[in-house]
């Protein structure tokens, strides 16, 4: 019997306080999404159960009970808060790679009172400092293998108090940086958790959107609500399971759902710090008896190429449950995963960045129509909204914007320092609204920026995005960002960066350029610009291609056309020029 049991039942039973009493949560009980995540699970009496299985590069792995979770946790808390004097509500970013440090830091960030902001290890010095100097951020937490970067940055980030080196040679350090090997340090018993409201700030996540800088989502303590119940429903989680989340803590998906949701539950989570290697993984879903796994359509279709045989050649019969996240997972990778696991079929979620949560989903026992997103989570009001009127379509098929009403406990509170640009997402009567009388309001929409249609049986189909953002391998880059890399170089006078289509990663990024008077095209000079962007931007927002062109088609008021730039590239219909010229 799934955890869910009725979808149905549940769209009729659904009240507020439905995930308190699932977890057995008791007004004056500590909320702290540090403290639920261990203490709380060792008080329950299951401090001996396994929390955290790690495997690394080489043969390195690592064990974890929730006792340990809790004591060492606490270490990270007492240096955070004691020794560096981190206040309440600071700042302090998590940049490393996905070992063991990155989740008990997390979690003793979080029972400091202070915000975590876990970044990308493979983020270079530019796109870290961006995001440093968005935050304030106070102190970050790294290690000798990345630490290089932030040494380039710091003269340009004057709150930035207190660089922290959590793995490495202690010898290895400069001058003000601390060494703190949390392995080493006394395991403490005994740690105040920092008292917290539903408000209180908890994690900040960057997302990249079509606009300016990458903009910090910010979330509270309070959306714990929703990512254990979603947890407990979609992943289907139970207290023996051992569940993989293969996403990055740097990414939402790797914090909700491969720290928060899955560990307020108490289950055993595992986790490989290694890049993507076939065999890997299924040994690693093999020798761990993984029974939940969490991973993304990108991720999927690679397995997908390397064909049956090395499924075959493992046993998975532990596997009991699949999900996926982060981009379109296309019905052929639903279907394959149905047909080499076994019946196991992926089950597709979506959400975001600033939904904190699942917010449409397929639900266990709930028949999967391959290619949907399936349908909108309890308790949460989804819609698609028409194009112009931004009314609620009702006719079913009809393509619109998907939206929310807003509210639900793990909506994000505001963009950090851009209110602007937050209150831009919600649409409706919006005037004169605090933040949070935008967010709580019932007559408003909080808008995706996605498109789908809902079928007549109420299964959402997503069909794009509404704005310029490229989804490459289920990570949003803005072209924004690599606009502006490319016009720094001196060859480039204009540039705009759309999503061209791959097939294993659904689109890959292209640049589109023109150049100053006295350059010519030529291999040479991409190669120019490819080395000049690389220093800039992250591996992931790399275009694969440069494109030279006269000129780009603009807008009458001058703005780079995108839109028709990337319907090119998809071979679709450009349609009529003089609409796409409109701003
Ligand atoms: C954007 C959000 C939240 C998890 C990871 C991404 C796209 C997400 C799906 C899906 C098609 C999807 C949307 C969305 N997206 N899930 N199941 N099908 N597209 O978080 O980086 O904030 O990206 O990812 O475009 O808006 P994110």
């Amino acid at each position: 019997m799934s955890n869910i049991g009725s979808y149905e039942h549940h769209l009729e039973d659904f009240d507020s306080e439905i995930a308190k009493r699932e977890l057995d949560w008791k007004e004056g009980e500590l909320l702290n999404i540090g403290h639920m995540c261990s203490d709380r699970i060792c008080q329950r009496g299951h401090g001996d159960r396994t929390a955290l299985i790690w495997e690394g590069f080489g043969d390195k792995s690592a064990r974890y009970t929730f006792n340990d979770l809790r004591v060492l946790s606490n270490g990270f808390a007492k240096f955070i808060r004691d020794d560096l004097g981190v206040g309440v509500g600071e700042r302090v970013c998590i940049f490393m790679d996905k070992i063991p440090s990155l989740y008990l830091s997390f979690v003793g960030v979080l029972k400091a009172g202070a915000v975590a902001q876990p970044l990308f290890s493979a983020f270079g010095d530019e796109s870290l400092e961006v995001r440093l100097k968005s935050a304030g951020t106070t102190a970050i937490l790294t290690t000798q293998k990345h630490v290089k970067k932030v040494r380039k940055i710091l003269d340009r980030l004057p709150d930035l108090r207190h660089v922290v080196v959590v793995e490495g040679n202690p010898d290895k350090l400069k001058e003000a940086e601390r060494f703190f090997d949390v392995e080493a340090a006394p395991r403490v018993e005994e740690f105040d958790s920092f008292r917290a409201d539903p408000e209180s700030r908890s994690v900040i996540h960057y997302t990249s959107g079509t606009t300016g800088q990458p903009k910090g989502a910010q979330h509270v303590h309070n959306s714990i609500w929703s990512q254990a119940l979603t947890a407990k429903w979609v992943l289907d989680l139970k207290e023996d399971d051992v569940y993989w989340c293969t996403a990055d803590p740097g990414w939402v998906t790797g914090t909700s759902y491969g720290i928060i949701g899955p560990w307020a539950l108490g289950v055993t989570q595992a986790v490989l710090d290694s890049g993507f290697i076939a065999a890997r993984w299924y040994r690693f879903l093999q020798d761990h008896k993984v029974t939940v796994w969490y991973s993304a359509p990108t991720a999927i279709r690679s397995l997908m190429r390397e064909g049956e045989e090395v499924v075959r050649e493992h046993d998975l019969s532990a596997l009991r449950h699949l999900a996926s996240v982060g981009e379109p997972l296309n019905a052929e990778a639903v279907i394959w995963s149905e047909k080499v696991f076994d019946g196991k079929a992926f089950h597709d979620t979506f959400w975001q960045t600033e939904t904190g949560s699942m917010m449409i989903c397929n639900y266990p026992g709930m028949p999967i129509k391959p290619g949907s997103m399936g349908k909108p989570f309890p308790g949460i009001t989804g819609a698609v909204l028409d194009l112009k009127t931004h009314e609620p379509v009702t006719e079913p098929g009809k393509v619109g914007l998907i939206a929310f009403r807003p509210g639900w406990p793990a909506m994000f509170r505001i963009y950090w320092n851009q209110e602007d640009v937050y209150r831009s997402k919600f649409v409706g009567q919006t005037d004169g609204r605090t933040p949070d009388e935008l967010r709580t309001a019932d007559d408003l929409w909080y808008v995706s920026g996605d498109r789908a249609s809902i079928d007549k049986d109420g299964y959402y189909w997503f069909v794009g995005r509404d704005d310029d953002v490229i989804n490459t391998g289920g990570h949003l880059v803005g072209p924004f960002e690599i606009e502006s890399a490319l016009i720094e170089h001196e060859a480039i006078a204009e540039a705009a960066a759309v999503g061209k289509p791959d097939p294993v990663n659904m689109e890959v990024v292209k640049a589109i350029v023109t150049l100053n008077p006295g350059y010519e095209p030529s291999g040479d000079l991409e190669l120019s610009i490819m080395n000049f962007i690389r220093k800039t931007l992250s591996p992931l927002a790399m275009p694969q291609e440069i494109e030279f062109k006269d000129k780009l088609p603009k807008t009458r008021s001058g703005k780079i056309l995108r839109r028709y730039l990337r319907a090119l590239e998809w071979g679709e219909d450009v349609g009529d020029l003089s609409t796409l010229e409109e701003d």
